[in-house]
C-alpha cells in the first residue's frame, strides 16, 4: 500500500484509548455556567414540600428558599428561574402582577442573600388563574390581546422587584414586543428577555403542572402552543421573537425537539436555550429508581445531546448534579 493510501486510512479508535485523550478531543461538555435551575416558590411559612412527580425537587416557602439559595450558591448554582405556587387565584391571574406578589418578594429576597445571582422570572398566568390557562378567557379560549395587557403589567412588576431577566412562556402572539415596550417605557431598557419562542403543546410538562398547580381546568393548551407535528412553524415563531427583540431564543421541550434546537442554532445568531422539562427529568429518575438505567449516565448523555444539538443554555432540574460535577 502506498504511503498516501496508508495516511488516508483513518483509525478513529486511536483517539479513544484513555480518558485524558477522550476529554482532550471531546467536542462538547457541560458547565454549570450554562445551566439554569428552576425553583418553585410556594406561599406560606416553613414549607419545603417534596414534589411527588419530580423526585428531588421541592416547593419552598420564602423562609426555606433563603436556606436553599445559600446551599445552591455554595454548590455553584447561580442562575435560577422562578415559578410561583399560589392560592389566591382568580380568572385573570391578577396575583401575578402585584408588586407585593410571591415572586416579586422572592426576587427581592434572593437579590439580598445572593447578590451575585442571575434571577430570571417566568412570565405567565397559568399558575395564577383559577382555570389554569395562560391568560384571560374569552369565549372559552385564551384571548391573546387581553392577555398581553396583563403580561406587560407582570413583567414591569418583576422588573421593579429587581429581576435580571424575563422569560415569557405563555405563547401569546406579540408578547416580546409588548414586554420590550413596557420595559423600555418604564426605565428598564437594559433588562434582557429570553423568549419561550418555540414551545410545543407537550405532554412532557405533566409533572410541572403538579408542581405549579397549573393543570388547565378545561381543554388543553393546543390553541396557543405549537403542534408537535410541526418543524417549519418553529422557525416562524422564532423569527417573530427575533424581530421583536428577544435576546435569547428558547426551544421547549428539549429531548424530543433536538432537530428544532439545531434549526434555530443554524438560523439565528442569538444565544439558543432549551428547557429540559419536567417529564424528561422524571422519566430518567423513575427508571433509575427501578434500577433499569444508570440515572447519572443517562442524564449526562441527554444533557450532552442538547449541547450537541446546539443549545448554549440548558434549563434543567439536574442543575445541582451538574454543579456537583457528577457528570
Ligand atoms: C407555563 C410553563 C410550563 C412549563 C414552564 N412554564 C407549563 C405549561 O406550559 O403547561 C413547563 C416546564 C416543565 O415541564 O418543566 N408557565
Amino acid at each position: 500500500m502506498s504511503v498516501i493510501a496508508k495516511a488516508l486510512l483513518t483509525r478513529p479508535t486511536r483517539l479513544r484509548t484513555n480518558a485524558v485523550l477522550r476529554d482532550l478531543v471531546a467536542e462538547h461538555s457541560l458547565n454549570i455556567s450554562d445551566i439554569i435551575m428552576p425553583l418553585f416558590i410556594i406561599a406560606g411559612d416553613n414549607i419545603k414540600q417534596p414534589i411527588n412527580s419530580l423526585p428531588g425537587q421541592y416547593q419552598y416557602s420564602l423562609d426555606q428558599l433563603s436556606k436553599e439559595a445559600l446551599y445552591l450558591a455554595a454548590q455553584g448554582v447561580h442562575t435560577v428561574i422562578l415559578f410561583g405556587v399560589v392560592t389566591d387565584k382568580d380568572s385573570e391571574g391578577s396575583a401575578a402582577c402585584s408588586d407585593d406578589g410571591l415572586i416579586q418578594r422572592a426576587i427581592v429576597l434572593l437579590k439580598n442573600i445572593c447578590p451575585h445571582w442571575l434571577i430570571i422570572a417566568d412570565v405567565c398566568f397559568c399558575e395564577y388563574t383559577s382555570h389554569g390557562h395562560c391568560g384571560v378567557i374569552h369565549n372559552n379560549d385564551v384571548d391573546n390581546d387581553m392577555t398581553l395587557v396583563n403580561i406587560a403589567k407582570q413583567a414591569v412588576s418583576h422588573a421593579r422587584a429587581g429581576v435580571d431577566m424575563l422569560a415569557p412562556s405563555g405563547m401569546m402572539d406579540e408578547t416580546i414586543r409588548v414586554i420590550r415596550e413596557a420595559l423600555d417605557n418604564t426605565g428598564f431598557g437594559d433588562l434582557p428577555i429570553m423568549g419561550y419562542s418555540v414551545k410545543y403543546a407537550s405532554a412532557f410538562y405533566g409533572p410541572f403542572r403538579d408542581a405549579a398547580d397549573s393543570v388547565p381546568a378545561f381543554g388543553d393548551r393546543s390553541t396557543y402552543q405549537i403542534d408537535p407535528a410541526n418543524r417549519r412553524e418553529s422557525l416562524r415563531e422564532a423569527y417573530v421573537d427575533d424581530l421583536e427583540g428577544a435576546d435569547i431564543l428558547m426551544v421547549k421541550p428539549a429531548l424530543s425537539y433536538l432537530d428544532i434546537i439545531r434549526d434555530l442554532k443554524e438560523t439565528f445568531d442569538r444565544p439558543i436555550a432549551c428547557y429540559n422539562v419536567s417529564g424528561e427529568y422524571s422519566m430518567i429518575k423513575a427508571a433509575a429508581e427501578r434500577g433499569w438505567i444508570d440515572g447519572e449516565k443517562v442524564m449526562l448523555e441527554s444533557l450532552l445531546s442538547m449541547k450537541r444539538a446546539g443549545a448554549d443554555i440548558i434549563i434543567t432540574y439536574f442543575a445541582k448534579e451538574v454543579a456537583r460535577g457528577l457528570m
